[in-house]
């Protein structure tokens, strides 16, 4: 029943994109969009009854408070000596942000200026400093995915916690491991990692600790199932609808898309950033699920949840179910409202929200500062996100306070070099009939393409680069940074190809066809000779940045610019031609690769400033590529098996996306689908080959595998809550326009409130105000964030002889892949992986060790990880599809699940994930929790829609601006202790 009523639903995006009535989508210029939207054979049977329209999430109440496990405790110790001495209104200031543009970064909290203690800045990108100047930018999180270097990841987020930390950023808003990417055209995808989740999740890791090592709080993103960018926040143009909602069952959940997340806590994550888009119907920064459930007790997270901008649709609601700290604060950018802020001051005054929560939202945040050590290495912010311009308004929005906000600090050291080498260490060769390596002894060099070039904007011309012009380097939205500079490709060959005394000369206008058919032919001619060097590209990003017509999300997987004419008009003429492209994802190069004339096929990826740098030590061989593809090329877009909802499908209620295809994405879809990729996950070429050997398992027995019991303490509480009376707005206090302050207008917490719905009488989810000991869940630990720790046990140890059988020095990455066994499962999944270095003729050694959750499942029924009796057989090559090596797995006796939880994990469950991931309750909207109290809901009476953002239908709420004049600012939670 289930299966065909989501194959019918499922079916409904087709029937919507084929009628061109939706006025609220704009127009796509080709065809009938999106053909092939779903893909009925990608369904399957455990993923289906969780993945089903108008799924709900189940409540998981109370909010588990932080408790200080593992190296967390030192942390913890110091944030509850600062909370103790904090007022009510100084903890709402940690928790609630100023508003958009009210102070210099694109998020500041408030500060508690009675202790010094200043705001924090808040600011992107996963690859740099957003609006900063004199910064490095880096290559983005995919091209360094493939460098599938675990030091190079750890450098690379130390490199940028660095430059954050001398801008005087306190959280940087990255890693990206949401969207995972589960479908190609994602718009973000290429902020983060790999649709891989052990690939993500190593990559992950690595970079929270680089980061956070620099003293630097890291904010991993965007939890969770944030996998399109359309419909995010509603749909458009007036977003009438609920902000989409992923369906997805349990174990998918777990063994796909929580996979990283868990990486991240256990690396130790100060932050985790709840996403825009609901998940089972319930929104990602008040799904007590997720947040409470998931991430707070079963991950044992330890850190804070910031909602995403604007992410944040209930007060009271959002509190209860985990969130921590809302961004940037205000109810939508700039209305002078808010959820929290005054209003979560009442809403502790008058006991919606029992001062255990509010304590540990305020724990958490101050934990996270003292966990990545920030006292000693705070600077003052020196740059501002609003304006380039030296003076400025510290108050940008309000025009407020006239000052010096742009210091033009140069943070970059020398991590331009790092970047070169993360660039090039990070490029895959696809394809090598003899085009590559260049000598430099080329007669004749040209080089094609638009993407080979500058914007003729210059490389910040586009705001959050906004645009496909001239060579990609970045993808747009606020996942972006600004470049200090960008090496072109044709700038950086041309300047190789001068100091070998050759000839260079470009066409770089992608469509002047007889101007490239006649250079193309120049350098096949005899007696001349040399190479054809042809720069396509393929760009996405942010959801609020439409490029050609793509709204984030790519619309499609074909080159931009009419690359593949491109391509074959220089191939048709030219014998030696090289293909170069940078983009965001795969693209499909089936019109082209095959060609003769096409010597050789260069993955660039996404590269950041050096781009030219890298390409040029790739191209002439200083660098000897090993990047491996962190994703899958297929031959078609159905052959990725999932695709984008790009047209609503339920009426006026939110999308649903059913997230049908389990955790077959990627490479997992193209073996289960029986597609054959192009280029498969994991593959690369190098300029010498690599010949595998000698594989060795030693077991080590960890016994078994015991569930976490026993209980927490009970929610401590520190200080008082004080009086009403305390924290009315101090006399002659100037309020800033727009500014979002903690303060409340008068005792009279109805008339404060001015919410309509004051005192309505709601009933909360069981449980919400339980501050009683709570019981661990038998994954979650009771000694240290990522879960149960046996899950990290080792049990086996994996080696391999990898041999450079060529006459170069390379690298190569020896890759592990495990099949689990069981009806249902992948044919096989990344387990292992390892970056080598090789002379020529030597022989290196690969290891890989598995740990209890690399071979485990996740079982529905028992709510925990289990080895299930399947047969497991472990495979060691250079792709996914190249593993020359292959050896049984002995599990020791005692560690595998009896038969019973075998067969529930793999699969034939269906049912009892629906009743782990659906519940009974419906979704824990603001409408089921907000009533007797101030903060307005989203869903409860009147939705009022206005640019894009869900508003509250507080008619009066109390942060509502009535300017008094003069005198400074800071949200002074300072005078009320007076
Ligand atoms: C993005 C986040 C970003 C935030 C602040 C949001 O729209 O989704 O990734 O950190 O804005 O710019
Ligand atoms: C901002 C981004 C933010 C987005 C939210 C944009 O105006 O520049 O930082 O991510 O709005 O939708």
């Amino acid at each position: 029943m289930a299966f065909t009523g989501a194959a019918l639903l499922a079916a409904l995006p087709l029937a919507l994109a084929q009628s061109s009535s939706s006025a609220a989508v704009t127009p796509i210029p080709s065809g009938p969009p999106f053909p092939d939207t779903t893909y009925p054979n990608a369904t399957v049977p455990y993923a289906v009854a969780g993945a089903q329209t108008n799924q709900t999430s189940p409540p998981s109440y109370p909010a588990p408070w932080g408790e200080g496990l593992g190296d967390w405790a030192d942390a913890y110790q110091q944030a509850r000596a600062f909370v103790s001495q904090l007022t009510l209104t100084e903890k709402v200031n940690l928790t609630t942000g100023v508003g958009w543009q009210g102070e210099q970064c694109v998020g500041n909290n408030g500060a508690i200026p009675r202790l010094a203690f200043k705001s924090m800045c808040l600011q992107d990108s996963p690859l740099g400093v957003r609006f900063g100047d004199f910064a490095t930018a880096q290559p983005a999180g995919v091209t360094i995915a493939a460098t599938w270097d675990r030091g190079l990841f750890y450098l690379r987020g130390n490199n940028m916690g660095e430059e954050h930390r001398d801008k005087g950023v306190d959280v940087m808003l990255g890693p990206v491991v949401g969207p995972l990417g589960r479908s190609p055209e994602g718009g973000r995808n290429w902020e983060g990692f790999s649709p891989d989740p052990y690939l993500s999740g190593v990559a992950v890791a690595e970079t929270v600790r680089g980061i956070q090592d620099a003293n630097v709080i890291a904010c991993t993103k965007h939890y969770i199932l944030n996998e399109q960018e359309h419909f995010r926040q509603g749909a458009p143009p007036d977003y009438l609808t609920e902000a989409l909602s992923s369906n997805i069952d349990d174990k998918t959940m777990h063994e796909l898309y929580l996979w990283p997340f868990a990486d991240a806590v256990r690396a130790g994550t100060a932050s985790i950033m709840c996403s825009y888009q609901q998940i089972n119907n319930s929104y990602g920064c008040q799904n007590s699920y997720t947040l409470n459930h998931l991430l707070k007790n079963e991950l044992g997270f330890q850190g804070f949840v910031m909602s995403d901008w604007d992410a944040q649709h209930s007060g009271v609601a959002s509190a209860l179910a985990g969130m921590d700290q809302t961004m940037p604060g205000d109810e939508s950018f700039d209305s002078g409202t808010a959820y929290w802020g005054a209003n979560l001051t009442i809403a502790v005054l008058n006991g919606t929200i029992p001062q255990w929560r509010i304590d540990d939202m305020a724990v958490r945040i101050m934990a996270a500062y003292y966990y990545v050590d920030r006292p000693g290495h705070e600077v003052d912010t020196n740059f501002d996100s609003w304006t380039q311009d030296t003076y400025g308004f510290q108050h940008f929005y309000a025009s407020e306070d006239y000052r010096q906000v742009n210091w033009h600090v140069n943070v970059q050291q020398d991590h331009y070099q790092d970047a070169r080498n993360f660039a090039a260490k990070g490029t895959v060769l696809l394809k090598n009939t003899g085009g590559l390596p260049l000598t430099g002894q080329e007669k004749l060099t040209a080089v094609f393409g638009s993407d080979a070039a500058e914007n003729q904007y210059g490389p910040n011309g586009c705001p959050d680069r906004g645009c496909d012009n001239g060579t990609l380097a970045m993808g747009w939205g606020s996942g972006t940074a600004n470049f200090p500079y960008l090496i072109t490709p044709l700038e950086a060959i041309k300047a190789e190809v001068r100091s070998h005394r050759g000839s260079i000369e470009s066409v770089i206008d992608d469509y002047a066809y007889d101007q490239i058919t006649a250079l193309s032919r120049r350098v096949a001619q005899p007696l001349v000779g040399g190479a054809c060097i042809v720069f396509a590209n393929s760009d996405a990003g942010e959801g609020y940045i439409t490029v050609d017509y793509n709204e984030g999300d790519r619309n499609n997987l074909t080159l931009w610019h009419n690359g593949e004419d491109l391509i074959n008009a220089v191939a048709a003429e030219c014998n030696n031609t090289i293909v170069v492209m940078h983009t965001v994802g795969p693209v499909l190069v089936n019109a082209w690769y095959e060609n003769p004339n096409i010597t050789a096929i260069v993955w660039a990826g996404i590269p950041g400033e050096e781009s030219g740098n890298a390409i040029t030590d790739i191209l002439y061989g200083k660098v000897n590529p090993g990047g491996k593809t962190p994703f899958t090329w297929g031959d078609s877009r159905g052959s990725y098996g999932s695709d984008l909802l790009y047209q609503t499908n339920n009426g006026v209620n939110a999308p649903q996306d059913n997230f049908e295809n389990g955790v077959f994405i990627d490479y997992r879809a193209f073996d289960r689908l029986g597609e054959t990729p192009v280029y498969e996950f994991g593959f690369g070429l190098s300029y010498t080959t690599f010949e595998y050997s000698n594989l060795q398992v030693q077991s080590h027995n960890a016994g078994p595998y015991v569930p976490t019991s026993g209980q927490t303490p009970p929610a401590p509480t520190l200080g008082s809550i004080g009086d009403a009376a305390d924290f009315v707005y101090p006399t002659d206090f100037h309020r800033v326009e727009a500014y979002i302050y903690p303060f409340i207008n008068s005792t009279n917490l109805r008339q404060s409130s001015g919410d309509p719905a004051y005192g309505v009488n709601v009933s909360y989810p069981a449980g919400a105000f339980d501050s009683s000991a709570q019981p661990y869940l038998a994954a979650g630990s009771n000694v240290a964030p990522g879960g149960n720790q046996q899950l990290y046990d080792l049990m086996f140890t994996v080696t391999a002889d990898v041999t450079n059988t060529g006459d170069v020095v390379g690298d190569e990455v020896p890759q592990l892949y495990l099949s689990l066994g069981g009806p249902d499962e992948p044919a096989v999944v990344l387990r292992g992986f390892e970056r080598l270095t090789v002379q020529p003729g030597e022989t290196a050694q690969f290891q890989a060790q598995l740990c209890r959750r690399d071979l485990s499942n996740w079982d529905v029924v028992s709510q925990n990880w289990v080895i299930t009796s399947y047969p497991k057989t472990i495979y060691v090559g250079s792709s996914s599809r190249k593993l020359p090596l292959q050896q049984a797995l002995d599990i020791p006796a005692g560690v595998a699940a009896p038969a019973a939880s075998s067969a529930a994990a793999s699969g034939s469950a269906a049912v009892s994930s629906s009743a782990a991931a659906s519940g009974s309750a419906a979704a824990p909207s603001s409408a089921a929790v907000s009533g007797s109290v101030a903060a307005p809901s989203s869903a409860g009476a009147v939705t009022q829609i206005s640019d894009g953002q869900i508003q509250a239908p507080s008619a009066a709420p109390t942060t509502v601006v009535t300017q008094i004049s003069d005198g400074q600012i800071q949200a002074p939670a300072s005078s009320s202790t007076a």
